[in-house]
């Protein structure tokens, strides 16, 4: 390790591979991967799940920690382990009765919320924060600790009074999920009382840990520059809008990287056929075929050439789900589009995506799960992606599909305006647009830009380029990495 390199404790409640929900899950591995290619000395601390501990080879046990839990004192043992696929050492919060259950780490079988995620996620805090402080003397104290979304929202109020602290940042990846919990949680939890306030961590009545991250960490980011504006608004706010504003002056809108090893179209492992800007076709329809065949329709030269709309994500309102379960049954009357459509979320959509598949068959297919191989194929093999959604912090989803020649249909908003150029006259001409952008949060519009993307498809010299300008246009780390690394040392 070089000396003087930047030490930082990299806190996180996902990251992929081992456990992941969603893109925090991949930006808790891209984003140190990026800091430590520029020499950063990292640590990343994960809460030890069954599912992630069963994925361990060797662990190190560095010591015991004894924090304050629910009903009185609990012990958590820290391991450290090499992973292959790290490159930097893991630490992982071993405390059974808290994380070791089967499962989706938020929620359990029902979709329920663990009805503990109070205590599971202050407990982490407390120990996130012993460790920052070096309390067990490994002598590895961190420069800066960066803590991400609601679940390690209370490590910086936990560092804010202590003497020579690290300096804490803060990133929100989705103020919808704003880690709320009761008084009777707070008291339980022994929370120092001081923080019951409005100007602390309260909230209605009950209390907010990604509240607490806003309000006590040095410095707080979100995930790309409109989502940062955004959120200083009532619309976009959740009721946090005002104290958003108010902290302006440490609010920094940073967009997320894509790990552009994992997502290339040219390497992409889990792809029969691999592609590149220079030559598009055949590698991609080698995986439109693949993708028809992987959902059993025969695909010969016409169904090859009819257009397939691809959606990878959660199936929740904020992705706008509601607004293509309204629009499919308009396109497929009118047009020969075909739908291929991954993802999980709140039962309804489920049901409707399903119901809509049983309806047109050969038109319509739907695989409801969490399937890491099969979105690469939708993101590779697809025509157009879409992803319409009414809020987006950032949305990697987007940039996968930019990146692997799919050009994507948005809404202007957070991320997705930042990454997406739309096919207008101008930017046409100048070879910067690469996808659909509509306007109004409806389905009328998200209609019509799904009308513009099918009719310049059919436009074969005109659409390559749509192509080759999404596939060109750089989503590295690199310049965000750099981003951070400043925000971190000053
Ligand atoms: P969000 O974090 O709001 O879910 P992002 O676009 O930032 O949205 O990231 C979503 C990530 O999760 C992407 O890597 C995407 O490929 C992945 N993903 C979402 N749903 C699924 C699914 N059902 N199967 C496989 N990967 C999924
Ligand atoms: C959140 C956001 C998404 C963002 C991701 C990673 O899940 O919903 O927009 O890309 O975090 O920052």
């Amino acid at each position: 390790m070089k000396r003087g390199a930047q030490k930082i404790l990299f806190v996180a409640s996902e990251a992929y591979p081992l456990v992941k929900t969603g893109g925090l899950g991949d930006v808790a591995y891209s984003l140190p991967h990026a800091l430590a290619a520029r020499g950063a000395d990292l640590r990343l601390l994960l809460p030890g799940y069954r599912a992630l501990l069963r994925q361990l080879d060797k662990v190190r046990i560095l010591g015991w920690l004894d924090v304050r839990g629910a009903e009185g004192i609990v012990s958590a043992r820290i391991l450290e382990t090499r992973h292959p696929d790290f490159k930097f050492p893991l630490w992982v919060v071993d405390c059974p009765p808290l994380f070791d259950r089967p499962g989706n780490p938020y929620v359990n079988a029902g979709g329920q919320d663990w009805p503990d995620n109070a205590e599971r996620f202050a407990v982490f805090a407390r120990v996130a924060a012993l460790l920052a402080a070096d309390a067990l003397e490994l002598d590895w104290q961190p420069g800066v600790v960066h803590a991400h979304d609601w679940q390690t929202g209370l490590v910086a109020a936990f560092l804010a009074d202590q003497p020579a602290r690290p300096k804490t940042v803060f990133t929100i990846h989705n103020l919808a999920y704003g880690g709320y919990f009761s008084h009777g949680d707070f008291v339980r939890l022994q929370l120092p009382s001081y923080w019951w306030s409005s100007e602390g961590i309260e909230f209605h009545g009950g209390f907010s840990m990604l509240k607490a991250g806003i309000v006590y960490a040095d410095a707080v980011t979100t995930v790309s520059p409109t989502y940062a504006r955004e959120i200083t608004t009532p619309e976009f706010g959740y009721g946090l809008d005002g104290l958003l504003l108010s902290r302006a002056y440490k609010l920094h809108g940073i967009l997320n990287g894509i790990d552009t090893a994992i997502w290339n179209p040219s390497t992409d492992a889990f792809l029969p056929a691999h592609y590149s800007i220079s030559r598009i076709n055949p590698g991609k329809r080698r995986n439109k075929q693949a993708l028809l065949e992987r959902f059993g329709l025969a695909a010969d030269e016409a169904a090859l050439q009819e257009p397939l709309v691809g959606l990878v994500g959660r199936l929740v309102e904020q992705k706008g789900v509601d607004w293509v379960i309204a629009a499919i049954p308009t396109l497929l009357a009118e047009t020969d589009v075909r739908f291929a459509i991954l993802g999980s979320g709140q039962a309804i959509f489920e049901q409707k995506l399903t119901r809509l598949m049983k309806q047109h068959p050969g038109r319509v297919f739907v695989e409801i799960g969490y399937d890491e191989p099969l979105a690469h194929l939708i993101e590779a093999g697809s025509d157009i992606f879409l992803m319409p959604s009414r809020f987006e912090p950032c949305g990697l989803n987007q940039m996968y599909s930019l990146r692997y020649g799919t050009p994507p249909v948005v809404y202007r908003t957070g991320g997705l305006a930042d990454t997406v150029v739309d096919t207008r006259e101008a930017a046409l001409a100048d070879a910067t647009a690469n996808g659909f952008v509509f306007d109004t949060p409806d389905v009328a519009a998200f209609l019509a830009a799904i009308r513009r993307a099918l009719e310049l498809y059919r436009q074969p010299a005109v659409w390559r380029r749509v192509q080759q300008a999404g596939m060109g246009r750089s989503f590295d780390w690199h310049d965000s990495a750099g981003h951070y690394l400043s925000l971190y040392s000053t």
